[in-house]
Parts: structure tokens; sequence; C-alpha cells
């Protein structure tokens, strides 16, 4: 088939085109209708149908692969692995739903995933969807304030978490953090499901905790059903981050995310059921949620879990795994690659990477530089594509499964399945013209596995999402791009106040509110810098209360790392700016607008742009200044 055939039969019949691919999964009952279209914008896929997700990625798979490895677990950094059959694997998420359901957790209850790269946080991710519970998976490296504004928002009845993870062999401790944050939380969970890895020592709360082994010992080896729920059932809620403060729970449906995920297996990663799939990135990222965890399993692959970095014991740990566990399929970030060019590629040719078909890579920009390095290196194809945690699986690529297109350099590729992405105008809202810049959009229905609404807030979804152009019905990705008359679309960075360090995506404002936070900070403004590695970088310029510390050197170190300390301990040290820089006032306007993009602009010497309506221009001179004494 011709990739535009079949772009344009799942834009201009996209009930008929689903229907179809509805055919990869499992249903228990088949659905009454493919797209309810009754309340624009949102749209809900196959509704009636009923099924269940984790029947999809285990149990349909048992009759033909019990024995074949599910789950394979490595860590470099505790020197371990572990190795899981899809029937081993049954019975582990059938242990871990028993134990939850003890807890009395049952269909629509939320369940807080706060854990480490272990196979349980698989399990209790699979064993949600077994019990039609919803999951949200807060990523560790976050601090005790995300998590208590998660906690509060998504309201678990349990949460599971773990007493510690381990980042470049540094433990690193999860539970003194979580009881913290459910001390500042109001909603108080009623269990606290615990993974004693033994890597940390902690007293247990008294009528809170429970310890995971003694609760499996309780529930002995009781099976449990799948509980089929509406294809619209949520499965699970992902935060992300916008230009609010207040993250946004990204909320997805159940049936259609199976069916999209399923196509983008076939279509774009090219995926054989009983090939390895490895995915570097984590479960509290949308990556890990679908190319970690369900992609792969629905699919009938083993998926490797890895808990480590790229860097250790060496530059070739990904290589040695793709030699060990024969993976044909890897998906990375452009910062893991990165971060491996200033290394020999000895570390990948002494790998037989024989099995490897292609290396994907999302997430951030896909410089040039880095895809030729990596493509030649491996002697693979390098296969990038773009999507966010609101869509749930790519936007643009190649779907090589369908036609091979050519790539070209700087794109991601072009539309995927039921994806109609528009160049807008920013201000008309009006197509543009190939070549010219404009806002990336995606005309009504999202497709299947896109988010459904925000956790709790459909006015949130359709003000943030579906508003930028009043009179039209089409969803802001917030990201500039711009097309090739072939409909290659090159992607030029976000329209919004959201970052991507190394390949996370960070919100300046929530950034802003915590350096706020510290007693003396008066103002503050935080932008993304250029940076060689991670892609950007935080960089804060605060107004200090005592203007008379900036003329002292040791009183601003001393501030800087003080207010670093307090994003860390707040937020997590992902968030942690690279730089704080102090000055007497900040670039506003004159309607005291906060001019971000200038101060953006002059982080990466470039220029400031259109200074007309600036309230005090020795503010702007300041910045300058600032970034000249770095
Ligand atoms: O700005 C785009 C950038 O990352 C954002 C989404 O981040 P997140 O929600 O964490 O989801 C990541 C899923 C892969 C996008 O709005 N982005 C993501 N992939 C690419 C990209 N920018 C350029 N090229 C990409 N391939």
């Amino acid at each position: 088939m011709r990739y535009a055939d079949y772009h344009r039969r799942s834009i201009e019949l996209p009930e008929a085109f689903w229907a179809e691919q509805a055919g990869l999964i499992d249903w228990h009952r088949p659905w009454d209708q493919v797209l309810d279209a009754t309340r624009k914008p949102f749209a809900r896929w196959f509704p009636g149908g009923l099924t269940n997700l984790c029947h999809n990625a285990i149990d349909r798979h048992l009759p033909w692969r019990a024995e074949q490895p599910a789950l394979i677990w490595e860590s470099t950094e505790v020197d371990q692995s572990r190795s899981y059959t899809y029937a081993q694997l049954h019975a582990e998420v059938q242990r871990m739903a028993a134990v939850l359901r003890r807890q009395g957790v049952e269909q629509g209850d939320r369940v807080l995933i706060y854990m480490p790269m272990i196979p349980e946080a698989v399990f209790a991710m699979l064993a949600c969807a077994r019990l039609g519970a919803i999951h949200s998976v807060v990523f560790g490296g976050f601090a005790a304030m995300s998590l208590a504004t998660r906690i509060d928002d998504a309201q678990p009845k349990v949460v599971v978490s773990s007493d510690a993870g381990s980042r470049a062999g540094r433990v690193i401790p999860y539970k003194p953090l979580l009881d913290e944050a459910i001390a500042r939380a109001t909603h108080k969970p009623d269990t606290v499901l615990m993974v004693d890895r033994g890597l940390q020592p902690y007293e247990p709360v008294v009528g809170r905790d429970l310890d995971y082994v003694a609760a499996c010992a309780a529930v002995g080896g009781t099976p449990v059903a799948c509980t089929w729920v509406d294809a619209t059932h949520p499965s699970y809620i992902l935060y992300t981050s916008g230009t609010t403060g207040r993250p946004k729970g990204v909320q997805r449906d159940t049936g259609g995310y199976a069916v999209a995920l399923a196509v983008s297996m076939r279509d774009i990663f090219r995926a054989e059921p009983g090939q390895t799939y490895f995915c570097t990135s984590d479960i509290g990222w949308v990556v890990g949620h679908s190319y970690i965890v369900y992609g792969p399993l629905l699919h009938g692959m083993t998926t490797l879990l890895y808990e480590g970095t790229p860097l250790r014991p060496d530059a070739g740990s990904f290589w040695q795994l793709v030699e060990r566990h024969r993976v044909s399929v890897m998906f990375s970030s452009p910062t893991a690659i990165r971060v491996l060019k200033k290394f020999d590629t000895a570390f990948m040719r002494n790998s037989d990477l024989s099995s490897l078909q292609r290396l994907f890579l999302a997430g951030e920009p896909l410089d040039e530089p880095t895809a030729a390095w990596i493509a030649q290196a491996l002697g693979k194809p390098v296969v990038d594509n773009y999507w966010q945690t609101e869509t749930g699986w790519p936007i643009l690529s190649i779907a090589g499964g369908v036609e091979e297109l050519a790539p070209k350099p700087g794109s991601p590729g072009v539309a995927m399945a039921g994806y109609d992405v528009q160049i807008l105008h920013d201000s008309t809202g009006e197509p543009v013209a190939p070549g010219e810049k404009g806002v990336v959009a995606i005309g009504w229905p999202l497709p299947p596995g896109c988010m459904q609404t925000v956790w709790g807030d459909d006015a949130r979804f359709v003000g943030t999402y579906w508003s930028t152009f009043p009179g039209k019905q089409v969803y802001s990705t917030f990201d500039w791009g711009v097309a090739d008359a072939s409909g290659y679309i090159t992607i030029l960075g976000r329209t919004d106040d959201v970052i991507n360090v190394a390949g996370h995506r960070l919100g300046t404002r929530e950034i802003e509110e915590s350096i706020s936070s510290h007693t003396a900070v008066a103002e503050v403004a935080v932008v993304g810098a250029a940076d060689a590695i991670k892609g950007q970088v935080a960089m804060a310029f605060v107004v200090p209360r005592d203007a008379g510390k900036m003329a002292d050197a040791a009183a601003c170190a001393s501030l800087e790392a003080s207010i670093m300390q307090t994003v860390q301990a707040q937020l997590g040290a992902l968030a942690r700016p690279a730089r704080v820089r102090f000055v007497a006032m900040l670039p506003k306007t004159r309607s005291g607008k906060l001019l971000r993009r200038s101060i953006q602009a002059l982080c990466e010497q470039r220029d400031p742009g259109d200074l007309t309506t600036l309230e005090e221009p020795l503010a702007l001179a300041q910045i300058r200044e600032a970034i000249a004494h770095q």
C-alpha cells in the first residue's frame, strides 16, 4: 500500500479505517459505534465495546507464548536481572491485583505508582489495568511537592512505592519523599504498598504502610479475572506540564489506546511478535507507558526494562543489552545518544548488533549531526518520531510498515494514521503555505489513543487545547512547525512556556513558583536556553529581596545554591535550574508581562526581537550582563 492512500483513508473515512484496525486486539463485546461525535471536541472511540488492556497485553498470548519471556529486567545499578515468561508475568500481575483488590481497589479507583524501574512497577500498572483501576505513575525523579500536587489531583486509594531507586550507583531514597508528599497533601491514601528492595531502611507508618511480600503471602495464589471495561473507560492518568504552574492530568482511554498502540507496533515500529523491544525511557513518562509496557506486550513481544544509565558500567551498556537479549527494536532519546557521542564507537562495534533492525528516537528535536553519527556508528536506520504525552503515540514519523518513505534530515516525518496535521498561522488560524512557519495543529477528531480529557476538568481540556483558534475545531500541539510540499514537517520548538531538558518536559512556571517560595526571592523569570547535550537547560533570573546582596559574589553564590536546593527539594533534581543569576529588575512590557522570549534569546546569543513595548530598557541590559558574567 502507498502511505498517501493509507493516510488519506484514515482521515477521510476514520470510522471504516479504525474499525478495521480494531481487529488487532481482543474484544469481550464489540462496540456499538466506532466514534461517538456527539460532544465535540471530545471524541469517544469504540463506545459500548468491552475489553481489558491487561487481557490484551498478557492473557490472550498465553496459548502461544506462555513460555516466551514477556518482561526482562536488567539493572546495572544493583547488578541484578530477572526474567518473566508470559505465564510468570500473568501470575505476578494477578498476585499484585489480588493485593490491590484486598486493599479495596475497584474499577475506577486510582492507584498512584511512585517507583523506580523494577518489575513490580510494571506488575502494578498491569494489575490496575486488570482490575479496571486507573493508574497514575509519577516519575521517580519528582520530589515531594510535585508528588503532593498529583496525590491531591488523582486522589488515589492506594500508593505503590519502594524504599529507593538507584542512579549512577547512588541510592536515591523514595520513601521519605513519599511520606513528606502525603503529609503535605490534603488527600490521604488508605494504603501505601511498599516494595522493599533492601536499599534504604525505613520505618513503616503503622496502619497505612503494607509490605508487598507480606501482602502477597496473605493473598496466596488467588486468581484474579480481568474486569471487562468499556473501551472509553480511563486506563490511566499521566501528569504533564503546560503553561500554568499546575500540571495537567492527561486521561487516556482503554480500547482506543490498545488499538492505536497495536497499529503503531505494526506500521511504525515494524515489530514482530516474539521479538524483543528495548525502550530506554522511564515508566514515569509517556514513552515508558506506551513502549516499555503496553505496546510491546500487546504485540506479544519481549520487553526489556532497564534500570541504569547509558554510561554504566561503560558507554557500551545499551549495546551489550542489545546483544545479550537479541533486541530487534530499540527506542531512545536524542539526549541519550548525545551523551554517548564523546565515546569511541568501538563501544557499539564490540557488541553483536545483528538482531537490531532500527533505532527510534523521540522526545525532543533530533539534530542532524547526532542522527548521522548514530546511524553511521550502528550501521542501522535511525527513525525520528514526534509526539506528546497528550497523544500517547507518534503524530509524525515514517510508517515504514506501510511504505518505506525516505526520511528527510531535520524532520521527524509525515503524519501518522488518523492525525490530520495542519500548520496554521498563529494569529489568523489559516493554513500557511509550505515552507512557512506556523503552529502545528491537529483537526478533530484526535485518533484513538490520544487524551480523552484533563482528569476531572473537561473545561480545561477544551480551554487549553481546543481554543487556540476560535471558530476552528483544531487541537493545538503548542509546537511551531514548518511543512514542505510533500508533507514532511520540521518541529521548531514550543509556542508556550514548556521547556525540554534532556527529553524531559518541564513547565518554566512550575520552576518559577518553586523559586518564588524561597524567602530571599522577590521576583523570578525562568527560561529554557539551548544546551549542547541536554537540548535545553533551565536558566533562572532572580530579583533578590535584598538588592545589596548582588554586589557580594560570595552571597550570590550561596543564594544560588540555596535556590537550587529549594527547587530540588520541592520538584526534583530534574527541574533544578542550571544557573541562577541575580538582577535588580526583570524586563517587562508596560502592561507588566515578562519578556521571556527576549530573555531566552539573550541566553542563546540571539537577537532579543521587538522591544518597543519594553518598560525599562535597563532591565534587558542587566540580563545581558548577568549572562556575560557567568
Ligand atoms: O515539543 C515537542 C517535543 O516534546 C514535546 C512533548 O513532550 P512529552 O509530552 O514529554 O512527550 C514526549 C513523547 C515522545 C513536544 O510537544 N518533541 C517530542 N518529540 C519530538 C519533539 N520535538 C522535536 N522532535 C521530536 N521528535
